[in-house]
């Protein structure tokens, strides 16, 4: 018999103005936010979270892809205060930079060197972090419902991982009307996070029957909604489906972790500055096909609670989707040549992640994987 678990301690809010939420949760809190210049605009502009900004600390610094540098340095401004909680408001770099900086911070005054956290987190994060509220403003990674930061070592070029059950958020408040100013481009790159990482959870050794259930909602979502914000960005039905996808596709990989296509995307981030979902989403026509050739009841799940009549109408799907995003095309403007992308291969099949796919990583399957992606 097999067993499985589940584990998620994050509470959530999911809904339109469900925002409100916040402001009861934080009545008289010290509080420190986290996000992007874009985001403290968005929060100065917003009726209800404005005057979050009264009396709190707000760090407005976070770019993408955030780095150590960016932490240390917010570290050092920070170093004389004291918190009850963080806010991270944003995209998932906002809500990881915020996981960061809570995982240094030590609620007696002490604080601890990012680096050492990342060597040794069961060292340093064995104790009570202060409570993050995470509100999600893309709909993409997840991060409100995870354990997971991912900080950058730009210097060396390597994406540097911390994974915590203490990392969880307390509360995710997910609202999609925050995502209703998302840009074109940033729209579409964390749909295809979304939309990866629930695949990524769906060809994975920990899926369980919850994490398929979550999974497979958040697949039928984005592939409804994805089309119809490419049409039009302004349609607040499909901003909730992606809302509510990239949560569910949060909640899946918070148990099973991601895979394949999440270990190959990294050194192709860091190295050819491909936004993230663009990467992750760049070989994950050539992975469903090898997953369906080697396993074809992998997806039957997905095919039952959406009702799609075959893997092969499943199949074209995702390639309708990648197509009419022009993700092939958009990898290939950043990574030139086929030389390119193979010279960075050995850096892509990282064990935290690879180890979770459902098929045996070999090189000669990364070969194939590149080589179909590429071509
Ligand atoms: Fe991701």
């Amino acid at each position: 018999m097999k067993y499985w678990n589940h584990f998620n301690p994050t509470k959530i809010a999911f809904g339109n103005g469900c925002r409100r939420f916040l402001i009861e949760k934080i009545s008289g809190k010290k509080l420190l936010i986290v996000t992007s210049n874009r985001g403290k605009m968005q929060i100065m502009q917003d009726q209800i979270l404005s005057q979050i900004l009264k009396d709190n600390y707000l760090i407005d610094s976070v770019t993408s892809n955030p780095g150590l540098d960016l932490i240390r340095e917010e570290l050092v401004n920070i170093k004389d205060l004291n918190f009850d909680a963080l806010i991270a408001f944003g995209g998932g770099s906002s809500i990881d930079t915020a996981k960061a900086l809570a995982s240094c911070l030590n609620t007696k005054g002490l604080n601890f060197d990012i680096e050492n956290v990342i060597k040794e987190p069961k060292k340093s994060l064995n104790r009570n972090l202060l409570p993050i509220y995470a509100l999600p403003t893309t709909a993409g990674t997840g991060s409100e419902v995870t354990q997971f930061s991912t900080i950058w070592d730009k210097k060396n070029k390597k994406k540097l991982s911390i994974s915590h059950k203490n990392l969880f958020p307390k509360m995710a408040i997910v609202d999609p009307e925050l995502t209703y100013s998302v840009p074109f481009d940033p729209t579409f790159s964390t749909g295809l996070d979304a939309l990866n990482q629930s695949f990524e959870s769906i060809w994975n050794k920990n899926k369980t029957p919850f994490s398929i259930f979550m999974a497979s909602k958040a697949i039928g979502n984005s592939i409804e909604a994805i089309p119809r914000l490419l049409n039009n960005l302004g349609d607040v039905q499909a901003r909730y489906l992606m809302a509510e996808a990239s949560l569910l596709s949060g909640l899946s990989i918070s148990q099973t972790f991601t895979a394949i296509c999440h270990s190959i995307s990294y050194p192709i981030t860091i190295n050819y500055e491909v936004d993230h979902g663009i990467a992750c989403a760049f070989t994950m026509k050539s992975v469903a096909k090898k997953v369906l050739a080697e396993n074809p009841d992998c997806f039957k799940e997905i095919i039952f609670y959406n009702k799609f009549s075959s893997p092969e109408k499943l199949l074209e799907e995702i390639d309708y989707i990648l197509e009419i995003l022009q993700v092939r095309k958009k990898a290939k403007k950043l990574i030139k040549t086929k030389d390119n992308l193979l010279s960075i291969s050995n850096e892509m099949i990282t064990p935290s992640r690879s180890k979770n796919f459902i098929l045996p990583v070999s090189n000669k399957l990364l070969m194939e994987i590149l080589n179909e992606s590429y071509d």
